[in-house]
């Protein structure tokens, strides 16, 4: 039979049906929470052919919590995946959670009040090497570039805080929507999994306008590939099964999350020339130095010699712009973390790099190697994350994240 890891989680399920919540669409969620005075937004549509929380533009707020599965056959490994899925779903949705009376245990964390409003909400869910390992009987249906993460030579990685079987990743505009879910998802599948890592991030509105800046003060994004441009998915960010991938990470990706420390009060006595030099773009702006507007193309070509933009700036490195580097690009979704300060009493900041791609050796690896050695290294200090593989997405109510994985 199956582990009911959702005893209390499928109350609310049913709880919601039985109140009429689950009919109540994102739109009339809208609504009600206009009514509320409010301006949150729906989540985006939960099932299709690939997960939310990869082209949906970052919203304010992140959790990154890596876990490390502990039941002990493939069949309860599904049993969690599909409870995670079904809590997921919920969340996401939005709606109201059975009240179970004043003697019972609340049937929801009550941090987002009677209804739960998605509020932007994406629950993105990934596979990490470990979990084909055998344990599971999965060997076979490993990505076949998973693994754990690659320590490069400017790395110095805890491997306390790398990898793990699953990294699930939750964003939604406000931190308490982000806080309820990762709790929820805690409650839904306690005994299942456990938590090897976690890493909180945010991302800024954009300072005036334009791309939200990093903690170095530079917008970080400009130059990512279109999200829009569906043709231009298909060849950097999705995944498809054949020429040596299993069939089924066909609409999954590869996501890559590195969280890298800046030595920001070494950064800040640097002065703005040597930064942009190192970085290759206007700190205010956001403008190639070759360049006026943020957008404008920095047009290397017209700079062979790296007078204007040297040669190992950041974004010369990152992207050359030549033909063999058009498929070494990819998507960042990165998010900034504040730490508060160590145990020197040295601020803890910096950013949560995400990347997704097609293929991790051919992206992300590639660009990785080429920045090695780059001045800004100087100044960061990449320490954890890992190797993922995002799921494709549940097709629709009756579907679940990881079920072809496991078929
Ligand atoms: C671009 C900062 C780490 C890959 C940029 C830009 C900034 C930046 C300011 C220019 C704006 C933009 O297009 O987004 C940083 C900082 C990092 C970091 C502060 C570390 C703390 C990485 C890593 C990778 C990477 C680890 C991948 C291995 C890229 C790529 C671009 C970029 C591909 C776009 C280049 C282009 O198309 O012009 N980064 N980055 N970055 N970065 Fe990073």
């Amino acid at each position: 039979g199956r582990r009911d890891f959702l005893h209390a989680g499928a109350g609310v399920a049913a709880g919601v049906a039985a109140a009429g919540g689950v009919s109540a669409g994102p739109g009339a969620t809208r609504r009600a929470v206009a009514d509320a005075g409010t301006s949150r937004s729906a989540a985006p549509a939960f099932h299709g052919d690939h997960q939310q929380g990869i082209l949906t533009p970052a919203q304010r707020s992140a959790a990154f919590v890596a876990l490390d599965v502990t039941t002990a056959s493939r069949a309860e490994l599904g049993d969690l995946l599909r409870t995670i899925t079904e809590r997921a779903r919920f969340l996401t949705t939005g709606g109201t959670p059975p009240d179970p009376g004043l003697t019972a245990p609340p049937r929801d964390s009550g941090v987002l009040g009677p209804t739960v409003v998605p509020d932007g909400l994406t629950v993105t869910l990934s596979v990490g090497a470990s979990l084909f390992d055998g344990r599971y009987g999965l060997a076979s249906a490993k990505p076949v570039k998973l693994r754990t993460m690659d320590e490069f030579p400017d790395d110095s990685l805890r491997r306390e805080v790398c990898d793990g079987d699953l990294l699930l990743q939750v964003c939604a505009d406000d931190r308490d929507a982000v806080t309820h879910a990762v709790r929820e998802i805690a409650r839904a599948t306690r005994g299942g999994m456990g938590v090897r890592w976690r890493q909180d991030g945010f991302v800024s509105p954009p300072r005036p306008s334009g791309t939200p800046r990093n903690l170095m003060g530079f917008k970080d994004g400009t130059s990512n590939p279109d999200t829009g441009d569906a043709a231009l998915m298909k060849q950097l960010v999705w995944a498809h099964g054949g020429s040596g991938e299993p069939a089924w990470v066909t609409g999954g990706s590869y996501h890559v999350v590195r969280v890298i420390r800046m030595l920001v009060e070494f950064w800040d006595r640097v002065n703005l020339h040597e930064q942009e030099n190192m970085i290759g773009r206007r700190r205010d702006t956001g403008a190639p130095l070759t360049a006026s507007a943020e957008h404008d193309d920095p047009h290397f070509e017209n700079d062979p010699t790296g007078d204007v933009i040297q040669l190992d700036a950041h974004i010369r490195l990152a992207n050359p712009r030549t033909k063999a580097s058009a498929d070494q690009r990819m998507l960042r979704r990165a998010y900034n973390y504040d730490g508060g300060v160590d145990a020197n009493g040295t601020l803890d900041m910096g950013l949560v790099f995400v990347a997704f791609n097609q293929d991790l050796d051919r992206q992300f690896v590639a660009v990785q190697k080429r920045l090695a050695g780059e001045p800004l290294t100087d100044y960061i200090q990449p320490f954890g994350g890992g190797y993922y593989f995002a799921l494709p997405g549940a097709r629709d109510s009756s579907d679940w994240l990881g079920r072809s994985m496991l078929a």
